[in-house]
């Protein structure tokens, strides 16, 4: 059995913050999103897989390498335009030779990885295995109707007026029967070719399609709470671990993880939480479910149920609360004459003020 993940598509314009191109590469607790599926992948023992690369191919062959460190050999596939789920399929068809696939779509994250599913698939061997959860807004996914016994027995892309609240999540099991549906059908609305209309070929063909449908799921759709929330519940589970420096003045409680070269003096770190390699943090309070990624300074402040990504500091601030900090940020407290906030803001930046 094969992988096969997307991670190409155009770069994403409207996060809120434009650290980065490649969705993948949103981090959730200090590793990209893309890595958890590579994990998940492993994990189900698969070792082979193919990477579909678009305009960001430069960066994700530049985070992911040759996948050793996943313990998978990756090869990479270019697609010249985001033609759709189904068009990465046609495009693989070298790779994937005769083999059984899982498909991960790259910027999707689920909580317990993909083990047990892709054990159920190789011993029942549907030709589509597809996983569906509930979502309160169908309308922006794939949307599945199960008949009273909970078959399958139709799906479609986007639906104004959605048949159920079940949405595709973007893991499938196929066996080389999709082959034949990415070739038979045509281009959407939206021009692509729709790995919905391919399974929903399987279904008209009368092949056997079959559903499971989970809770714990996430994909980026650069919505800060998500984010937020996605990161609380991958802290949950993070170990403590203290690889940096930590002073007798400062104060670990409760799991907190510090990476390989960060310093913390004088500094109280309630867990769960993350200090990213080579952070510092000085005379500062981090609260649970905190991530500050690598290269970080927090110092004289106090932060909580956040994210700092690479590089940003945040210096004399109290209190920061439920925020997103992008690459290289500086958050400092304004001179007190004149009272006035300054603020230098990036595109599609959200800021809230106490005043
Ligand atoms: O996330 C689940 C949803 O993913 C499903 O519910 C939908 O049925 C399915 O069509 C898909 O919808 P999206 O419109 O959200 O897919 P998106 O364009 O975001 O692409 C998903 C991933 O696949 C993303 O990592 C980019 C990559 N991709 C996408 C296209 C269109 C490619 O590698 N090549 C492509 O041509």
């Amino acid at each position: 059995m094969k992988a096969l993940v997307l991670s190409g598509g155009a770069g994403t314009r409207l996060r809120p913050i434009t650290h980065t191109s490649a969705k993948q590469l949103v981090p959730v607790a200090n590793k990209p999103v893309l890595f958890y599926g590579l994990e998940a992948i492993a994990d189900a023992g698969i070792t082979e897989v193919g990477i579909v690369v678009g305009d960001t191919a430069d960066e994700i062959r530049e985070a992911v390498g040759d996948g050793s460190r996943f313990g998978v050999e990756v090869t990479y596939i270019p697609q010249d335009a985001p033609l759709g789920l189904a068009h990465a399929v046609l495009i693989a068809q070298d790779f994937l030779g005769d083999d059984d696939f899982v498909m991960y779509l790259g910027d999707n994250f689920i909580v317990g990885g993909i083990t047990d599913l892709v054990d159920a698939f190789r011993e029942d061997r549907p030709d589509a295995q597809i996983l569906l959860t509930k979502v309160p807004d169908p309308t922006s996914f794939g949307v599945a109707e199960l008949d009273t016994e909970g078959h399958v027995v139709g799906l479609e892309e986007k639906p104004k007026q959605p048949k159920s609240d079940l949405a595709l999540v973007g893991v499938y099991l196929f066996t080389p029967a999709i082959h034949e549906a990415v070739r038979s059908i045509t281009p959407s609305w939206r021009g692509e070719l729709e790995i919905t209309h391919a399974i929903q070929w399987l279904i008209d063909a009368e092949r056997r399609v079959r559903s499971t449908t989970i809770s714990g799921y996430w994909k980026d759709t650069g919505n800060v709470t998500d984010m937020l929330e996605v990161n609380r519940s991958v802290l949950e589970s993070v170990q403590p671990l203290n690889e940096g420096t930590v002073d007798e003045a400062s104060e670990l409680i409760g799991r907190v993880r510090i990476e390989a070269g960060a310093t913390v003096t004088g500094s109280r770190i309630v867990g769960p939480a993350i200090v990213g390699a080579g952070s510092v943090v000085r005379e500062a309070y981090i609260g649970p479910f905190t991530s500050v990624s690598e290269d970080c300074r927090i110092e004289d402040s106090e932060i909580e149920y956040s994210i700092v990504l690479r590089g940003s500091s945040v210096t004399g601030v109290r209190r920061v609360e439920a925020s997103l900090i992008g690459r290289d940020v500086e958050v400092t407290p304004a001179p007190r004459h004149p009272s006035a906030h300054r603020l230098v803001l990036g595109d599609h930046s959200k800021v809230q003020i106490s005043s």
